[in-house]
């Protein structure tokens, strides 16, 4: 297994208590695979990510769990290698590309700055590296854009320097991608999804996608993970996922979105994702969820496996 998360456990110990935005999920990644990671907004998708790489902001901590990369603790890694991992194997293409990159160099100069990081080459043929990575993004006449300031680049060019700055290393293996699409329009979001796809297919990659847009989950990954509140609710191939969800919140997601050739009214999921500082005792969907007995306000359920790849964390997951 390329990347394997296992039961990653975040705190944060602040003036208004202590919190835990990812509180204990697993999951696992293979060479090629592309894994979708789904949920409202604030349920703990990026601090995710960012537990991943150990680049979570202080005063939070990881508490608990591991993070095998090829089979290694990235968690019991020291510093020094840590940064290794980075510059080489797993990379982040950020939220927000725009605020990524700093307006003050060329963006050829900041391309080149993340291909010193993994790679020692000469001036020339840094500057053709730097070509190179930027063609590889499918910036047009790369090599004269290398001398332009972000300002000067259209949102969707630089997503692309972005990408071309995660992609720098040669023997990248885990890219997460976070959100890559909010900023951009919907055209240059469907270009976007193209080119991670063939740079999957090119370099072999296992690829994390954040993101709240089902449709480019759909078009992009083999299975997703569903978060509420710090936690994985259920995991599957992503048609399942989509045509039979097991947990309540995958299906009240889904409800929300637009269907085909269905004039529907679109409805928001009632009531509010619950405070941080004071998840409630049971299933933390259950102050929402339609189905509720008394035993998930009052009991968190497990994981129950419906299929082989398949399962849901709902006490009721096996009615149909
Ligand atoms: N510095 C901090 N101190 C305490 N809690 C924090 C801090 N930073 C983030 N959090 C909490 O971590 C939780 C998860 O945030 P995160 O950014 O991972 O959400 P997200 O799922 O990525 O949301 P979005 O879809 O909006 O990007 C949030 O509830 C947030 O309040
Ligand atoms: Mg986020």
């Amino acid at each position: 297994m390329l990347l394997e998360v296992k039961n990653l456990r975040v705190q944060f110990d602040t003036l208004m208590g202590l919190s835990s935005p990812v509180d204990g999920i697993s999951f696992s990644l293979e060479k090629g695979e592309t894994l979708g990671i789904v949920g409202e907004s604030g349920c703990g998708k990026s601090m995710s990510a960012s537990a991943i790489l150990r680049l979570v902001p202080p005063p939070g901590r990881i508490v608990d769990g591991e993070v095998l990369l090829d089979g290694t603790d990235l968690l019991k890694a020291s510093a020094a290698n840590m940064r290794q991992v980075r510059g080489h194997y797993m990379s982040m293409v950020l939220q927000d590309p725009v605020a990524s990159l700093n307006p003050v160099f060329p963006i050829g100069n900041q391309v080149a700055e993340a291909v010193t990081v993994s790679q020692r080459l000469r001036r020339r043929s840094l500057k053709e590296k730097v070509i190179e990575l930027l063609q590889r993004v499918r910036i047009p006449s790369a090599e004269n854009r290398i001398y332009e300031y972000p300002h000067q680049m259209s949102g969707g060019m630089r997503q692309r320097v972005a990408g071309a700055i995660s992609f720098a290393s040669n023997d990248l293996k885990v890219l997460i991608a976070d959100e890559p699409t909010t900023a951009l329009d919907v055209t240059v979001q469907a270009q976007y999804l193209d080119l991670l796809k063939e740079l999957q297919a090119d370099v072999g990659f296992g690829l994390i996608f954040i993101s709240h847009d089902i449709g480019a989950v759909a078009e992009l990954c083999d299975k997703v993970s569903v978060m509420y509140a710090g936690k994985i609710v259920e995991t599957g191939p992503t048609r399942t996922i989509i045509n039979h969800p097991r947990h309540p919140y995958t299906k009240a997601l889904l409800d929300c979105l637009p269907r085909l050739n269905e004039v529907k009214r679109l409805e928001p999921i009632g009531g509010e994702p619950p405070n941080p500082f004071a998840f409630p005792p049971g299933c933390r969907f259950a102050p929402r969820c339609p189905r509720a007995t008394e035993l998930c306000h009052t009991q968190y359920p497990d994981f129950v496996q419906i299929d082989e790849n398949h399962d849901a964390a709902c006490w009721y997951a096996n009615e149909s």
